[in-house]
């Protein structure tokens, strides 16, 4: 048996998980910090460094008391320590340190983007074939994954602009919703018609694996408000604003979809595995479940940032001795590659 305690602050939650022999999750603590943010419409990076020194300790408390665990029993500490905020990183890196010091037990660092794919794991047993191939829909990123195992994993297509999170983030600004938007377009979306608008599939290449959002919010932007030198005569009433919401909602689907598709038919992948808070959306869950092959899904509350992941994916990793330093460095960016 072993336990594993996950630390998670890349970016606006910070996170703290017990997670016992790799996938079952003990606790699952999220302290978030939207009401911070929420006036600003985005994450500002300064605020969320501080707002995670003030809760890492009472989170990472609470996630042991939860867990009914003392730290003593704990046999590693595993920390998302890339990508994301350097000053986001660095507070969850450093409380891992400590602990992980101050304990005598091993770290473990943890990439969070290959995390959020380790999520379909937890308080489930998906039978996932491989090759499969990873999709990362999340705030800050939109990537593709080929992946011959849990570990063995490399970058085959990423966003040119926008991640789609953010695509949705942006959408939401534009109709007036609170942030974080994704979950109030979605709910916007469902009363809305979604061939109301025939908004682009931008899909670059024939090729290709790369996604690209910023064409598809800018004509959301136009529909809303007119094109530039031509406005609209008047503003969109509340049914055209839900076709609006429900019309983006489906392109966004469309080209989740067909990239999946083509990266399938690319790397003869025998299943998919999906992650990252838009991996939350019953729309986009629903199209990528008609793509003719096993999908596997995290549990709803698993799709966002939190620390089970880390804790998980740390496991396999302690397994395999695959053990990190006291000299462990916060990284901003992915070193998964293509
Ligand atoms: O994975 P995540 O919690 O954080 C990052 O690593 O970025 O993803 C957050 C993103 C936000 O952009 C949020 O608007 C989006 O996921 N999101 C959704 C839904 N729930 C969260 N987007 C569409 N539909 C949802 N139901
Ligand atoms: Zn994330």
């Amino acid at each position: 048996m072993s336990l594993i305690l996950g630390i998670e602050s890349t970016c606006d939650e910070t996170a703290a998980s017990v997670v016992r022999d790799g996938d079952k999750v003990l606790s699952n603590v999220v302290a978030t910090q939207f009401h911070l943010h929420a006036r600003f419409r985005g994450v500002v990076p300064e605020i969320a460094s501080r707002a995670h020194i003030e809760n890492i300790l009472p989170v990472v408390t609470q996630a042991l008391s939860d867990a009914g665990v003392t730290a003593a029993e704990l046999d590693a500490v595993a920390v998302a320590h890339r990508p994301g905020l350097i000053g986001c990183l660095l507070v969850g890196v450093t409380a891992a340190k400590t602990l992980a010091w101050l304990l005598g037990k091993p770290l473990l660092a943890v990439d969070h983007v290959h995390a959020h794919l380790y999520s379909v794991r937890l308080d489930q047993t998906p039978r996932v074939e491989f090759p499969a191939v990873g999709l990362v829909v999340s705030g800050g990123h939109t990537a593709l994954y080929g992946m011959d195992g849990w570990q063995d994993v490399r970058l085959i297509g990423a966003t040119i602009d926008d991640a789609v999170g953010e695509a949705y983030d942006k959408v939401a600004a534009m109709l007036g919703l609170p942030f974080p938007g994704g979950p109030q377009v979605a709910r916007l979306a469902d009363g809305g018609n979604a061939k109301a608008f025939a908004f682009p599939r931008t899909l670059l290449g024939r090729e290709s694996l790369d996604f690209s959002f910023s064409g598809l919010k800018t004509a959301v932007l136009y529909a809303l408000n007119g094109i530039p030198g031509k406005p609209r005569s008047s503003p969109a009433g509340p049914q055209e604003l839900a076709d609006l919401a429900a019309s983006f909602q489906a392109a966004c689907a469309d080209i989740l979809a067909t990239k999946v598709a083509r990266a399938v038919h690319q790397t003869g992948a025998r299943s998919v595995i999906v992650g990252g808070g838009v991996s939350s959306n019953l729309v986009i869950r629903a199209r990528l479940m008609t793509l003719g092959l096993p999908v596997h899904l995290p549990i709803g509350k698993y799709c966002t940032d939190q620390a089970a992941m880390s804790a998980g994916l740390g496991e396999l990793m302690l397994r395999n001795g695959q053990t990190a330093g006291l000299d462990l460095e916060a990284i901003p960016f992915s070193v998964i590659t293509r």
